[in-house]
């Protein structure tokens, strides 16, 4: 093969995005961060981070900052001692905000509750006594798998009060998967409900505790939150919350812990092998996530009204519904639904009847809501909105232009933050009020935050080059390992850059010409095409720039002649009508796509289908396609959200391959 020009670049910057959207005057007058907060951090980080600190009650001071002796096994905070439910619900009891909403709650059937910090202090303290009189305490673990009922957070708290770990399992895993997890960190306690609202609908929940409780002989009670009250089995390890919860005092002193106490065990996937149990610490973790969410979201306690639309299950509703919101005596809604029940309209109606002001959300979200069609959200008063937020994955910058202009008036700053499970919190992200927006670009590092863009080599990438994101400095909120499983730790993070120390994120991410870092993916979801490496995501992005795509997913499949050929799955949006699949649509596409990026990326395929197979969290499962494009019997299907989908893109395909 001959040698191709992007040969030996790790990675390949082919799209380029112009547009850019200062702050109004009014918006960075007012705003929490200001420009001076880059120039503090890059002076003295350390002290940066211990005025950051300072945004929590300390028990007992720190007496250093960071302790990296033992890279990377991290301390920060070292010495220090507090309580993280203190900090979260206590505190601002006591500073005379007890009758504040914390949580306003929409249940998905349509009931609510309104939560006062007050109210959450008895609760939280309650279950806290009850977790006490089980016997758990500093260091136990207990297993959480509910749907978004407020008991889920109070749940978290209570652990945090008596320094009891949480491993929070998302509630749409299976038995098996519930089962794996509590094993692994041999859970003492299991806390759920007996059903979920699901689409309009009860669906049982506790069947698959029972089920994963019977294989998992660490745990001693379940207790059981009332929800759907539909009828459940019971054991004799079963207790219901309103039976042991409700009978316990709602006064509790909560006990100062070490700065590096454990918090909570969050399981993400790798690329191979049995999930991965990600280990967070108490005292960086509260700093970063309560100075991230303050500064990124522009939070002002008194006036804004915030929701984060993830599930408790997943990382983001640990970090930006339960500790940084809380720590900073937010008040947020919480719903507990899907975003179509009981109409397309769910959260755009929740926005209005709450005056939700900063909103937070994922892109297969908003790509969705674009499929539905802008009249919708269109038919609701949204002018409350007026900071946005994207996370998960790379935001094409059509659909943060239809966010923009359809959810955000125009004139809300998106900020398109770029984090992970094991970074704890935000790391990369503009800051709205100081930075100017740039569709599809999570910009720069935070202040603080230590991030690049390298080779191969670990050589940091010139403006205009792509390669890998490592993060080159410890951060507060950082993993402080796998749990059970330090050499995984290592291997997985940290060896890929020994050399120079850098943990390796494992995504994709290329500078523009104005130095602007832009997320390109998982790097396992690279493709190389005739020695290029080109990114699924750009390749996306592209696509969905085009008027008739709602949404597109890329994957490479072996070619004979370039090593992998771009296959493209599209589906078109409600309007584009039947004929948009035939071959001159098809034809237009793959122009389309030569035009945005270069006939590099021009898919050599595209098929046009009725849904994406996606896993429960909404990322694409890119080796079903892969599977599919390659004209292979489908892989396991078990950790999609909707098992059928694949029946339904194998049945329904038209496809189009291309002749030149
Ligand atoms: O690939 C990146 C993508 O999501 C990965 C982390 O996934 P998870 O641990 O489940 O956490 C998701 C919520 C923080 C990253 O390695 N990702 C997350 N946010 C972005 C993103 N990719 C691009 N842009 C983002 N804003």
């Amino acid at each position: 093969m001959t040698q191709s020009p992007g040969q030996g670049k790790a990675l390949d910057n082919l799209l380029t995005e112009s547009r850019t959207f200062p702050p109004s005057d009014e918006f960075a007058a007012q705003a929490n961060a200001k420009p001076e907060l880059y120039e503090e951090a890059k002076a003295d980080r350390e002290a940066f981070w211990a005025k950051q600190a300072e945004r929590l009650h300390w028990d007992t001071k720190w007496d250093q900052v960071l302790d990296w002796s033992d890279a990377p096994f991290a301390k920060w905070f070292v010495g220090g001692k507090l309580n993280v439910a203190y900090n979260c619900v206590d505190r601002h009891v006591e500073s005379g905000h007890g009758d504040q909403v914390a949580i306003h709650w929409e249940g998905e059937p349509g009931d609510s509750r309104a939560i006062t910090y007050a109210e959450l202090q008895r609760e939280v303290s309650k279950a806290a006594n009850a977790l006490t009189s089980l016997g758990i305490g500093a260091e136990d673990r207990v297993a959480i798998y509910m749907p978004m009922v407020p008991e889920a957070i109070f749940a978290m708290l209570a652990c945090a009060r008596v320094g009891a770990m949480h491993s929070v399992v998302f509630g749409g895993f299976s038995a098996e998967a519930l089962r794996t997890r509590i094993e692994d960190s041999s859970c003492r306690l299991v806390i759920t409900t007996d059903g979920q609202y699901r689409r309009g609908n009860p669906a049982p929940l506790k069947p698959a505790v029972d089920e994963a409780v019977a294989g998992a002989p660490s745990v001693e009670k379940v207790i059981v939150v009332k929800r759907t009250d539909t009828e459940v089995a019971w054991t004799d390890k079963d207790v219901w919350w309103h039976e042991l919860v409700d009978s316990q005092s709602d006064q509790h002193t909560p006990e100062a812990f070490d700065s590096e106490h454990p918090l909570f065990i969050l399981y993400t996937s790798g690329t191979t092998g049995k999930p991965k149990g990600i280990l967070h610490t108490s005292g960086g973790y509260l700093t970063q996530t309560s100075y991230t969410h303050h500064h990124v979201f522009d939070l002002k306690p008194d006036t804004d009204v915030y929701w984060c639309t993830a599930d408790i299950g997943w990382v983001t509703g640990h970090s930006y519904i339960v500790y940084g919101p809380l720590s900073n005596r937010v008040t947020q809604v919480v719903y507990e639904g899907t975003p179509n029940t009981p109409h397309e309209g769910r959260h755009w109606e929740i926005i209005q009847k709450y005056g939700v002001s900063i909103y937070y959300t994922a892109p297969t979200l908003i790509r969705t809501f674009m499929k539905w069609g802008a009249d919708i959200p269109a038919k609701y008063d949204l002018s409350s909105l007026r900071v946005l937020g994207s996370v998960g994955e790379p935001i094409n910058p059509e659909a943060w232009i239809w966010y923009r202009e359809n959810i955000g008036g125009g004139k809300a700053p998106i900020v398109d933050t770029w984090w992970q499970t094991e970074t704890g919190a935000i790391m990369i992200s503009p800051l709205p009020g100081v930075v100017a927006t740039k569709p599809g670009s999570a910009q720069r590092p935070l202040p603080g935050i230590g991030a690049k863009v390298v080779n191969d080599e670990g050589v940091e990438v010139e403006h205009g080059g792509g390669g890998y994101l490592v993060l080159d400095e410890p951060w507060p909120s950082m993993l402080r390992g796998i749990w059970g499983d330090e050499e995984r730790y290592k291997d997985t993070y940290w060896s890929r850059f020994a050399d120079q120390g850098y943990y390796f994120a494992g995504d994709g991410a290329k500078y523009d010409s104005d130095g602007d870092l832009w997320l390109l993916g998982r790097v396992d979801d690279v493709m190389n095409v005739s020695g290029h490496r080109i990114s699924t995501t750009e390749v996306e992005s592209a696509l969905v720039s085009h008027p008739t795509v709602a949404e597109a997913a890329v994957v490479g499949a072996s070619d004979a002649t370039t090593g992998q050929g771009i296959v493209a799955f599209v589906i078109l949006r409600g309007g584009a009508g039947d004929d948009a699949g035939g071959a001159e649509a098809i034809k237009a596409l793959r122009d389309h796509v030569a035009k945005e990026i270069g006939p590099i990326a021009k898919p050599r395929q595209i098929m046009v289908v009725p849904e994406l197979p996606k896993t429960r969290s909404g990322k694409i499962m890119r080796r079903l396609l892969r599977d599919v494009a390659e004209n292979r019997a489908v892989g396991d299907v078990t950790t999609l959200a909707d098992s059928s989908v694949m029946d339904l893109i194998s049945a329904g395909l038209q496809s189009g391959k291309s002749e030149d």
